[in-house]
């Protein structure tokens, strides 16, 4: 059994997200999401269109998405990949060779797949003249 750790927002979920979510669960036999909460993307000055719970439900649709757990700090990771027997982490290319990552193949594998193009709730939102932060 393989087991597969993701993080992000989420937020207004699009075929991006879909995306990543199906090659993620593909490297493996089970996925973890860990979603950002309310607060921790508030710390970051980042304000969603929906709630943290209403985030959750709709990824527990998912069906590449096993698991949905709460991403409250930036320090959780090795944390979040002891707890959940997890060998692999994945993220969109724009996390590629972040410092927030790396450090983790002390633990795991860590892969980073290419984002999907032209698609990203901050160009959902400027394009429906929302807030984008
Ligand atoms: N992602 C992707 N392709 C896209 C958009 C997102 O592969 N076109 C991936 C990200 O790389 C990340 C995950 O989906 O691993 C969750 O990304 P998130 O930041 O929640 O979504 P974005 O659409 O990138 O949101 P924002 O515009 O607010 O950054």
């Amino acid at each position: 059994m393989k087991r597969i750790l993701t993080y992000g927002t989420f937020d207004l979920l699009h075929y991006g997200h879909i995306n990543l979510l199906r090659r993620a669960r593909a490297l493996g036999d089970y996925l973890v999401v860990a979603l950002s909460t309310d607060e921790f993307n508030r710390s970051k000055g980042k304000e969603c269109y929906f709630s943290y719970e209403e985030r959750k439900q709709l990824l527990e649709a998912i069906r590449y998405v096993d698991l949905v757990i709460p991403e409250r700090s930036w320090e959780q990771k090795a944390d979040d990949v002891r707890e959940y027997h997890i060998d692999t982490v994945v993220m969109g290319s724009d996390w590629e060779g972040s410092p927030r990552f790396e450090y983790l193949r002390d633990l795991c594998e860590v892969v980073y797949l290419p984002r999907t193009p032209e698609i990203s709730t901050s160009q959902i939102k400027s394009d429906l003249g929302m807030a984008t932060s």
